[in-house]
């Protein structure tokens, strides 16, 4: 059983992140994906020499090997960009940066105020990335700089304030039965426990996580989108197992999302003390903060990391 799984890891880390692994200043051309043929992405080739051309490769590295933000001290858990906005963020409903650029700047309800595409990208690093001491980087820090950089150079010539098909994931309708914990960790068992690891704290090799954890002190935190049943049941429908999306039916999507989201992960960065009241005042939508954990009954939250 233990070559098989390490079979299995070799096999598929050397595709998945073949390109995350060798040196990211030196890309292959070839190694860009299309996003579904709804949008023609640049080439690497086409990319202009000198610093514009530098700060859209640094952007394309730290989208894709968060490790580099976390070695600075910059975010607190083990995740990267791309593990939720797929192949690097070229990948239609995958959540793709070149639909999400034009898109901004646009009023979100979570912060109450128009946000400008630097103000979204923080928002993921406070919640997805789980930033240290819930400070994300400043607006105008190289980090969120060239993570725009490459997100506008994925855009090309899509004009502003355009919404176009592939934005965000493909919206899940609700499931006929209501989502079930123990139909959910069957299918955990059975179809994710072999790549994100039997407890959900995903799998590494030398510190660099090759399969993202989905719950657990790693994971995104409690205020995260991902941590949302409806969001990650859409996510899972159409990208989970990985390389066998749309495998699962819509219900066992619901049950699985709601199985991994039933389980402690970092703390809500906006907690200051009360659950209730964060409850109330931040989770008034489909997840499982301040419920009941159906394992073991605790209130979820109240453990979180
Ligand atoms: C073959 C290995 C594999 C299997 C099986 C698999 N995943 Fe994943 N999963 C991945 C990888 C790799 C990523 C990150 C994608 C990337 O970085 O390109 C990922 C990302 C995710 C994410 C978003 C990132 C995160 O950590 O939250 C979720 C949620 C997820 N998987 C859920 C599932 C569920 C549910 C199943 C079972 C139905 C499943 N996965 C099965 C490999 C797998
Ligand atoms: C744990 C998963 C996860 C990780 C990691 C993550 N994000 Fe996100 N991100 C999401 C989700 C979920 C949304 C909301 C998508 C939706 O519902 O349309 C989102 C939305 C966004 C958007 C807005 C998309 C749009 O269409 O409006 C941007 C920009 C973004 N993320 C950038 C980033 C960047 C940059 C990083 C890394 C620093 C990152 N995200 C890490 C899950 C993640």
């Amino acid at each position: 059983m233990k070559y098989y799984i390490l079979f299995v890891l070799t096999f598929f880390s050397s595709f998945v992140h073949a390109e995350a692994f060798h040196d990211l200043y030196e890309i292959d051309p070839g190694a860009m994906m299309q996003g579904n043929g709804e949008h023609q992405l640049p080439q690497w080739t086409n990319l202009k020499n000198g610093e514009a051309g530098d700060v859209v490769k640094k952007g394309y590295s730290l989208f894709m090997n968060g490790s580099q933000l976390r070695s600075t001290g910059m975010v607190n858990n083990g995740m990267s960009c791309t593990n939720c906005h797929l192949s690097g963020g070229q990948l239609g409903h995958a959540a793709p940066m070149w639909a999400a650029y034009p898109a901004y700047p646009a009023f979100r309800k979570k912060n109450n105020k128009i946000n400008s595409f630097e103000d979204r990208i923080q928002g993921c690093f406070l919640y997805s990335m789980n930033a240290k001491n819930g400070k994300p980087p400043e607006l105008k820090s190289k980090e969120i700089l060239s993570l725009e950089a490459y997100s506008q150079w994925l855009t090309g010539n899509i004009p502003k304030n355009k919404s176009i098909p592939g934005r965000g994931f493909v919206k899940l309708e609700k499931p006929e039965q209501s989502p079930d914990y123990q139909r959910g960790k069957i299918i955990y068992n059975a179809q994710c426990a072999l790549c994100h690891n039997d407890d959900g704290s995903g799998r590494q090799i030398s510190e660099r996580y090759v399969f993202p954890p989905l719950w657990g002190k790693d994971s995104f935190n409690w205020g995260a989108g991902m941590h949302r049943v409806n969001t990650a049941a859409s996510f899972i429908k159409v990208n989970m197992p990985l390389g066998l999306g749309n495998s699962l039916t819509d219900q066992q999507a619901w049950d699985v999302a709601y199985f991994i989201n039933s389980h402690e992960r970092p703390q809500d960065p906006r907690f200051k003390g009360k659950l209730e009241q964060t409850q109330k005042q931040f989770h008034q939508h489909d997840g499982q903060y301040g419920k009941i954990s159906p394992e073991d009954k605790h209130i979820l939250g109240a453990k979180a990391y």
